[in-house]
């Protein structure tokens, strides 16, 4: 019998070698290389194949080519249509990545029963039989339509079905369970994943439909398998969420066809994920009455502006070394707002405890919620509440000074909408009504931390 070949592929970057090495030649990462066994025979056929079969391998003039078709569709999911920068792309292969149990299968199974009254959709599940999907579209009410389910493992069937078929969107749940046969190695291994991805990217290139992959998490959150995954598809989309909340965060990683700065919100309920069209009323909601350690402020989430509540927690340290953590925010962004606050402002809060948290599940990362986190940091430390209907905005540089920040009219007007009474801007501000003309909240302007300070904690 022939010895079977084998070669050393490396988890982060997808990179081959022949003989194992503790560091990646390529990427650089340690103790990635993984042993996989190869098809030589197979393994040349895929890789002579062009990206899309069926176009002609001649030059073409860029001018030339038509783009008269329609390209883009609409998902009929308001947040998902946003994340993907205005609706799918013909012919675009997207990743969806989350943690089990976030609602990669409903999601897909709603958009199903959104486009399966206009187009033909082809749902191949690996992970549920033909039974469970109905019962799950039954509760979640997608019933008519041209929806196609298949419960099928092999790569080779399910392209077979695609040609049956010929649908206009094609979802597989999950990467990981699907194989090919002349990869030697289990589902869900490098080379599965890779040579399987590999294969419905040539299948939807070629035949210009719209495919929807679900790829499961690793324990760092990152999408198992490969990242040569990321870097084959045209988007990538995480969804995020707590565990103990019902909202759910769709983000997007990657998009060739959009801008990767927007987020979809959703709340899940029994009858599936549903779009949040006030996504601030609902990060802010829940927020306890006249209470010290909170500050809202306004964030850009692409092109819309969202509420976020910032709390901290100071309290007298028990060691040496102060402890300090932070959720939702970066940790050396609040490191070196503690020490402006104490330098700039003259609060000892270095040698305190503190906890910065960002509640809902948002991320911030940027430097317009300086202010309001140095100000629920001082509202701790002083114990002194800044009111329910108080929001700040501005970045802090390192003199203490409050350098003026990007689309503060937009944020300020989510914070009216919403009903604040009072909003801290930089001092330097540039807005396009006047001050006096704003309804119903009080701008203040300041110029440092010492005069936010005065204003907050008379
Ligand atoms: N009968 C039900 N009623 C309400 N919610 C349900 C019901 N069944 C499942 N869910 C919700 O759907 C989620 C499962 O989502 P699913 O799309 O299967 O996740 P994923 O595919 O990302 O693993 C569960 O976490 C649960 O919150
Ligand atoms: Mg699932």
């Amino acid at each position: 019998m022939a010895k079977q070949r084998t070669v050393f592929v490396c988890s982060e970057c997808g990179n081959e070698t022949l003989n194992w090495a503790g560091k990646c030649p390529s990427c650089g990462a340690w103790n990635t290389l993984k042993e996989i066994a190869v098809d030589s025979k197979a393994k040349n056929k895929n890789a002579r194949t062009s990206v899309a079969e069926s176009s002609s391998s001649k030059p073409q003039r860029l001018s030339e080519i038509s783009s008269s078709q329609d390209v883009r569709f609409s998902t009929g999911i308001d947040e998902l249509n946003r994340v993907l920068g205005g609706g799918a792309v013909v012919g675009s292969l997207v990743l969806i990545g989350g943690a089990p149990g976030i609602g990669k299968s409903t999601i897909l199974l709603q958009l199903c029963g959104e486009i399966g009254t206009s187009k033909k959709v082809l749902y191949v599940s690996g992970e549920e039989s033909e039974h469970q999907l109905k019962m799950r579209a039954k509760r979640i009410g997608v019933e008519n339509g041209e929806i196609f389910v298949l419960a099928e493992t092999n790569m080779e069937r399910i392209l077979r079905s695609i040609d049956e078929i010929s649908p206009d969107i094609v979802i597989v749940d999950s990467i990981q369970t699907v194989y090919l046969d002349h990869v030697e190695s289990t589902p869900g291994s490098i080379s599965q994943v890779r040579e399987c991805t590999m294969a419905l990217m040539r299948k939807t290139k070629a035949n210009t439909f719209t495919t929807f992959i679900v790829g499961h998490v690793n324990k760092d959150g990152n999408i198992a398998g490969p990242k040569i995954l990321e870097h084959m598809v045209d988007c990538v989309l995480y969804f995020e969420g707590e565990q103990n909340t019902t909202f759910r965060i769709l983000r997007s990683a990657k998009n060739r066809y959009g801008s990767t700065n927007e987020i979809g919100v959703f709340e899940m309920n029994d009858r599936g994920l549903q779009c949040v069209d006030n996504p601030s009323e609902v990060l802010i909601s829940g927020r306890p009455s006249n209470s010290p350690g909170t500050c809202v402020v306004g964030v850009m989430e692409g092109s819309r502006p969202i509420l976020a509540e910032i709390q901290a927690l100071v309290t007298p340290s028990g060691y040496n070394a102060a402890i300090r953590r932070a959720n939702g925010i970066d940790y050396n962004r609040v490191t070196m707002l503690l020490a402006v606050l104490e330098k700039r402002g003259g609060l000892q809060v270095t040698s305190c405890d503190t906890y910065v948290n960002v509640v809902g599940g948002l991320f911030l990362d940027e430097p317009a919620a300086d202010l309001a986190t140095v100000l629920a940091i001082a509202s701790s430390y002083k114990d002194q509440p800044l009111g329910d209907h108080f929001a700040a905005l501005g970045e802090i540089g390192l003199s203490g000074e409050i350098r003026s920040i990007q689309n503060v009219n937009q944020r300020i007007a989510e914070i009216a909408r919403l009903g604040f009474k009072e909003c801290l801007i930089p001092f330097n501000s540039k807005l396009d009504i006047p001050e006096d003309k704003i309804n119903n909240i009080d701008i203040i302007r300041v110029k440092n931390i010492r005069e936010a300070l005065k204003v907050c904690f008379k």
